[in-house]
């Protein structure tokens, strides 16, 4: 099975900006969970500031497996790793 990774990372800027509703999101959407187990396996990881904060306003940012997603909201976060999935799905 594929795994995903997802970095939400977890600075000071990114967290004001509101990182931490987006991984309490992630985790807490059971129904988007069993959507995609037995797909794709999602791992979501919370890391330190990417230093892309200092030039720009445009946290809180997220990456999923490499791919960046600035300003991100959950819904967006979910859509990227919902097609992610579905990506690396149709290739195995
Ligand atoms: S706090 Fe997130 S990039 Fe700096």
């Amino acid at each position: 099975m594929k795994s995903i990774l997802v970095e939400v990372c977890a600075g000071t800027h990114c967290t004001m900006m509101g990182a931490m509703n987006i991984l309490d999101a992630i985790h807490s959407l059971e129904e988007f969970q069993a959507d995609i187990s037995g797909v794709c396996d999602i791992r979501v990881v919370a890391i330190p500031c990417m230093n892309l904060c200092r030039d720009t306003a445009q946290g809180p940012f997220v990456r999923v497996d490499g791919r960046l997603i600035p300003q991100a909201e959950s819904e967006s976060v979910m859509a990227a790793i919902m097609s992610r999935c579905q990506q690396t799905a149709g290739k195995e």
